[in-house]
């Protein structure tokens, strides 16, 4: 079946404009990968090969690709409203998509803040920190804590609270006032932990330290990912997140929730908080929001912090930030409809119930060639590579590329497999996924 017209075929010379984000540009450009058209679990190249996609295409397409209600409700509503302002107006859409979100969020995270990526969410999400500590009158709280081998996009605010070296190194002394947690995984104590390791809740006791070190009065809020996906999949031991829960609360410090990743059922329930028994103050989600059909994000507030910045004049802007697409009725036409189709097919508790099987297909990787390590919650799991001496990150990438010639997309970073299909992948399709990294993992040299 031939689904790709000629136009979508690109001559070399025609690949040369695009700076790509992300991306070894020579080696693409040498060897393109042009993925031309998508339907629930597949994509389609645009040599017309099919590939099985197994990471949602970049851990966001939930309800697997091109789903007709959700293709309905963007075609329709680009004939309707194309756009409203977003500053002093407002579209109904905006508020029914606030609604059903209030809906599913836990505790009182019931205000929602729209954005239009995890990286928006992430530096939005720390401004509100910074401000409410102010509207408090606690304007000396502006230290911000992340953790290492953190991800939160990048944005300035994201890449100084964030851990990941490469995404730092480059761009000069970032922001002032952060500090990081130390990172929780360690391969020696937890290797092959299915689901949350038993060892290193006490990592949350940095906190304290960190608390020690710059005195509570200095810190606006501490930020996580609840399970930190960009850097390979890393769960939080059990009683980690607990523990940092109660540090914040003991010294006034807002807890927020990373969820880009985990929000929208990734691990079984519409939140990682609620998998994990821990409910912070902020939360930012972002993909799974539109199931990665239109751009969109959003920061979710407790009530109690929405409630401090209503005071002053009721005529006055209350916070001084926003996007002029923040809103867009397009995302929020795609919002409603994907908030819609989990509900209705039951998405959230799909993944519940597939994760116990995804885990086994996970760890059946034990003991394949290279493998050091397996590790899974819901449906996420890595498989980190003994990487190749003096060359970091190859052996994992060459896997990439062989998965991907054999019709099967999965996502590398370091020297980690990494695994997150949409909600609705079907047993068998676990199976191929896993299989063909096993078979790949055999034809590659050490
Ligand atoms: C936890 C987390 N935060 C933030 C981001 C950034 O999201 P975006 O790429 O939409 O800016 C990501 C992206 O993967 C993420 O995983």
């Amino acid at each position: 079946m031939t689904l790709v017209s000629d136009e979508l075929h690109l001559k070399s010379e025609e690949l040369n404009n695009y700076w790509m984000p992300f991306t070894a540009n020579r080696q693409f450009k040498g060897a393109p990968r042009l993925i031309a058209k998508a339907k629930g679990m597949y994509y389609w190249d645009d040599q017309g090969r099919q590939i099985l996609d197994g990471i949602a295409g970049l851990w966001c397409c939930n309800v697997g690709h091109n789903h007709p209600r959700v293709v309905e409700a963007i075609q329709k509503q680009a004939g309707v409203l194309d756009y409203a302002p977003p500053f002093q107006m407002g579209n109904p859409l905006q508020f029914e998509l606030a609604n059903r979100l209030a809906d599913i969020t836990p505790g009182s995270l019931n205000k929602v803040f729209y954005t239009n990526s995890g990286s928006e969410s992430v530096d939005t999400a720390l401004k509100i920190a910074i401000a409410y500590h102010r509207a408090r009158g606690e304007g000396s709280r502006v230290r911000l804590i992340g953790r290492e081998r953190g991800y939160h996009g990048v944005g300035f605010g994201g890449i100084a609270v964030g851990g990941m070296v490469a995404n730092r190194k480059m761009f000069g002394t970032l922001m002032a006032g952060t500090d990081h947690l130390p990172q929780t995984w360690n391969l020696k104590e937890q290797a092959y932990s299915h689901g949350q390791p038993a060892w290193g809740a006490h990592l949350a006791d940095e906190l304290e330290r960190l608390v020690a070190l710059h005195d509570a009065s200095t810190i606006a809020a501490v930020i996580v990912e609840p399970v930190a996906g960009s850097a390979g999949v890393l769960i939080p031991p059990v009683g980690y997140l607990q523990r940092l829960r109660e540090i914040c609360d003991k010294h006034g410090i807002l807890l927020i929730f990373d969820e880009v990743i985990t929000g929208f059922g990734r691990l079984g329930t519409a939140f990682g908080s609620q998998a994990l028994g821990v409910t912070p103050d902020l939360m930012t989600v972002a993909k799974g929001i539109t199931s990665g059909t239109v751009p969109m994000g959003a920061v979710f507030a407790k009530d109690e912090i929405y409630d401090t910045f209503m005071s002053g004049p009721p005529h006055m802007i209350e916070l001084f930030h926003g996007y002029t697409y923040s809103g867009h009725p397009l995302a929020c036409a795609a919002g409603i409809a994907v908030q819609q189709v989990y509900q209705e097919e039951g998405l959230f508790q799909r993944a519940a119930e597939l994760a116990p099987y995804f885990e086994l297909a996970v760890h059946s990787l034990k003991g394949a060639p290279h493998v050091i390590d397996c590790r899974n919650l819901g449906l996420m799991g890595a498989v980190e590579l003994q990487g190749r001496a003096g060359s970091p990150t190859a052996k994992a990438f060459e896997v990439f590329l062989k998965c991907y010639e054999r019709g099967v997309l999965i996502r590398t970073t370091g020297d980690i497999l990494a695994f997150t299909p949409s909600l609705i992948v079907q047993k068998a399709e676990i199976d191929r996924i896993f299989g063909t990294v096993r078979e790949v993992l055999e034809t590659v040299a050490a």
